[in-house]
């Protein structure tokens, strides 16, 4: 059994580089099943989520070459005939759905099965269903399998969102590409990793325009050519070792970050008292004078991010006084606040609401995580608890985070990863 064991480690510093963004890499993987011709994407980080999604490329008949070392992925499909997408490999990762865009627009059928459960909440597909019928494409669900297909012409069309789901507008975003006519997305999510997708999409040769904002409108094009890309940072990742560096009270220069995409983690750390400084493509954090609580709700981008949200709590588990999170995306995200409650944290969780009475410390403890921004969090929580604190199940943690006990080491914190 492999854990990450932490022991207290006040004030953080240095110097910890961002790796590229995995939820904006997935989804150009995805989409390179659209091209004519190899594509080269750069910053690729080395993750278990990153690794499911090349096997599924491989079966679907991309030839794909890694180089983990160089952080580079060159892929070329070689078999445009494959349109089953198995249990085996969507398993693995929830966001294998975005194969079925580029399946739908390149192949014109798709048979794709759903990926599992989610400890967060039910994550239904049913918007990136309604979008693709309203484009044209017949849909059905059987058996646990999505199938797809173009029975006449796909000639796009009006598609509104009931929520502004990234997943749902990613994958209507590539099924449109090839369309014979024009796609409007309305109340279209917003997210850094979309306009990413449309960068990587409109090099490839779409029509795109709107990416980033709550319209996005796609002009079908008929071909798409293989393209050289560089991933955006991962504004996560950035983000949970900002809140590292703040709950140590440390001095940390956060590397390869882009500051426009980490504006709603950045004020509610600037609301907490901490100093956070830009210097070019690096933001230096400064929490030596401590920080204050501050109450939370998390929204689609621009709003605070949910995957930001276990960081924070553990922030506010040692903050003077009452604070409150609310969740508004997914319905079951505060799962770890139990195993946060096994090292002395106050919380009470009412549906998607926590209320958060900051203690004075901290408890080590052997805790378990849920999920992989939850298992991040654990750790944070480790970093300024008493004694020792051992993660358990940190493959949840290597699905998100790269080398994430090698970056902290990095900068002074005193952690481990133990297999027995
Ligand atoms: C993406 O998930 C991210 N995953 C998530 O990151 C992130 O938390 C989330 O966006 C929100 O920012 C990837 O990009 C791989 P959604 P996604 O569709 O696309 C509901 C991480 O830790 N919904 O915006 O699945 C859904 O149930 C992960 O890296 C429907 O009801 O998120 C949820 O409550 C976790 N019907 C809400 O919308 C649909 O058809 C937001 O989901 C689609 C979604």
């Amino acid at each position: 059994m492999e854990k990450i064991v932490v022991e207290q480690s006040p004030g953080l510093k240095g110097e910890i580089s961002v790796s590229g963004a995995k939820n904006s890499v997935l989804k150009i993987l995805a989409a390179s099943l659209l091209a004519e011709g190899p594509c080269v994407i750069e910053d690729v980080p080395d993750l278990l989520d990153v690794r499911a999604m090349i096997d599924l490329l491989r079966a679907l008949g991309s030839k794909v070459d890694y180089y983990p070392e160089e952080n580079k992925i060159i892929t070329e499909v070689v078999d445009p005939s494959i349109t089953v997408a198995p249990y085996e490999l969507t398993n693995r990762m929830r966001a294998s759905i975005v194969v079925l865009g580029p399946l739908l627009a390149r192949r014109k059928r798709a048979n794709v099965s759903l990926p599992g459960g989610c400890p967060i909440g039910a994550r239904p597909i049913d918007l990136h269903i309604k979008g693709f019928r309203t484009m044209g494409y017949t849909v059905t669900t059987d058996h646990g399998y999505v199938e797809g297909y173009v029975d006449g012409v796909i000639s796009g069309g009006q598609v509104y969102l009931d929520f502004p789901s990234v997943g749902a507008t990613e994958n209507i975003m590539m099924a449109a590409v090839m369309a014979n006519g024009t796609t409007t997305i309305f109340n279209a999510a917003q997210e850094p990793e979309i306009t990413d997708l449309a960068n990587f999409l409109t090099k490839m040769g779409a029509s795109i325009s709107g990416a980033g904002t709550s319209i996005i409108r796609i002009k079908g094009v008929r071909q798409l050519i293989g393209v050289h890309h560089q991933v955006i940072p991962d504004r996560i990742e950035a983000g949970t070792y900002m809140v590292a560096a703040a709950l140590t009270k440390g001095q940390v220069l956060i590397k390869n970050v882009l500051s426009t995409h980490l504006r709603p983690v950045i004020s509610k750390l600037e609301e907490t008292g901490v100093i956070i400084e830009e210097r070019g493509d690096a933001l230096f954090v400064d929490a030596s004078a401590g920080f204050s609580g501050v109450d939370i709700t998390t929204l689609p981008y621009p709003g605070f991010p949910t995957d930001m949200q276990a960081q924070f709590m553990v922030m506010l588990c040692v903050a003077e006084g009452i604070h409150s999170i609310k969740e508004t995306v997914f319905e079951n995200r505060f799962l770890y606040v139990n195993e946060l409650m096994r090292m002395g944290a106050k919380i009470k969780v009412d549906g998607s609401s926590a209320m958060i009475s900051g203690v004075d410390h901290l408890e080590g403890a052997q805790v378990r995580s849920t999920d992989l921004r939850a298992g991040a969090a654990l750790i944070l929580a480790g970093l300024v608890a008493t004694g020792t604190t051992e993660v358990f199940e940190p493959q949840h943690i290597d699905r998100g985070f790269v080398a994430i006990e090698d970056k902290l080491r990095g900068v002074g914190a005193n952690i481990r990863r133990v297999k027995e």
